[in-house]
């Protein structure tokens, strides 16, 4: 049974869509699909994790509106979202004489979503592209927004281009089969979208965050379309982060330093990272006067009662020195100052820059020997 909870709209004038949410909607993926626009051939890319779990679902829901199907699966993880791998791809694609008329799906986390958005982008000067998301981060952030990327030796993202989807698919049922550690950095995701502008939403999560986690589906579907409608609000107002959508990086300034320090790898998760990340612009926050210590400590204690990490893993210390040079790799970046999202509360996010950096790796080294 397919049932569609809530449909979320992204106004982007010409490249406005839909995202649909609810549970069984790969079953009926081929209807949707072909709502937006006549459709005879996809191209779905997927891993093999997600593969074996959800794609024979979203095979039959493409085949009965009379879209022919063909798969393209890469090994899971990181590993996969580079040139190399996406040269592979567009170059399988390329020998089954594609169209412009053809359309690509992807059928997975971020991983699959961004490397398809990139292949998307490029194959034939551009294609349209659906997002299957089976993460909660996935449903909730990376397959909305159109930002579409692989990593470079250089650093993540760092190639890729602004490709927006024409069809946003949050099938709830797809969150079945995901690991709980997975759920649970999705879900730094979902909390952070209260923390920048939605203080009654973080009070929301406070009080239906277990349930939500433990698969409670009123309570993902409400998690999903409030997350999904908050970054639809902000894309559509700033879709090329010149402002307010730099607020989506709550925590990444310091998710991503962390992620640098673990190698990018499954040592710590990018949600992991960010919600450890969250803290820490609270707690810089508070230290430089901007914010009431209260609101870091009702911060601190939601994650501790959901169990988002606090620190990296197996009680390993960083170095404050060494995240702050991380910081100065980040592309956000600009004429050499590293620039953060502070809060001034719970939901009262804004963008800061000219933070001395010194105060920061102060922070940072307190932090590490607490
Ligand atoms: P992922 O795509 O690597 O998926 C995580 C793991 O879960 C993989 O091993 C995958 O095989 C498995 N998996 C996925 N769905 C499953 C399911 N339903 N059941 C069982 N297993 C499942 O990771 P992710 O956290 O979804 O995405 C991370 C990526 O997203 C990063 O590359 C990050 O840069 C990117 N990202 C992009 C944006 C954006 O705006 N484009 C935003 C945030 C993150
Ligand atoms: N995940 C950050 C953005 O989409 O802008």
């Amino acid at each position: 049974m397919s049932t569609v909870g809530e449909r979320v709209r992204v106004e982007l004038d010409a490249r406005s869509y839909d995202i649909l949410i609810g549970e069984g909607l790969l079953e009926t993926a081929g209807v949707a699909i072909q709502a937006v626009r006549p459709v005879r051939r996809a191209f779905v890319v997927s891993d093999t994790t997600v593969a074996a779990a959800h794609l024979p679902r979203l095979e039959s829901g493409l085949k009965k509106a009379g879209i022919a199907s063909e798969t393209f699966l890469q090994a899971p993880g990181e590993g996969t979202k580079d040139f190399r791998h996406l040269g592979v791809l567009l170059d399988r694609i390329l020998e089954r004489r594609p169209e412009r008329g053809d359309i690509l799906v992807a059928l997975g986390g971020g991983v699959v979503g961004d490397m398809t958005g990139v292949a998307a982008a490029l194959l034939l000067r551009g294609v349209d592209f659906v997002q299957c998301p089976t993460t909660l981060l996935a449903q909730v952030d990376s397959s909305v927004g159109g930002k579409t990327g692989v990593n470079t030796r250089h650093g993540k993202n760092l190639i890729g281009a602004f490709h927006q989807p024409r069809l946003v698919l949050c099938d709830l049922a797809a969150l079945a089969t995901l690991p709980q550690r997975e759920l649970m950095a999705g879900y730094a995701e979902v909390v952070k979208y209260g923390l920048i502008d939605e203080p009654e939403f973080f009070a929301w999560c406070e009080a239906n965050a277990a349930p939500m986690l433990a698969g409670d589906m009123a309570a993902r579907a409400h998690a999903v379309a409030v997350s999904c409608r908050a970054k639809a609000r902000i894309v559509a107002a700033d879709e090329r982060e010149n402002g307010v959508r730099a607020l989506l990086n709550l925590g990444h300034t310091f998710g991503h330093a962390l992620e640098a320090e673990t190698g990018f790898g499954p040592e710590l998760l990018h949600g992991e990272a960010v919600a450890i990340g969250m803290r820490m612009a609270f707690d810089l926050s508070v230290r430089l006067g901007l914010c009431p210590s209260a609101d870091a400590i009702r911060v601190r204690r939601h994650f501790d009662a959901v169990g988002l990490p606090a620190g990296l893993p197996g009680q390993r210390r960083w170095r404050a020195e060494d995240l702050v040079a991380h910081m100065h790799h980040d592309k956000k970046v600009r004429d050499g100052k590293v620039t953060f999202i502070l809060a001034r509360g719970i939901g009262r996010s804004f963008v800061a820059t000219g933070i001395d950096i010194g105060r920061v790796q102060e922070m940072l080294a307190d932090e590490a020997a607490a």
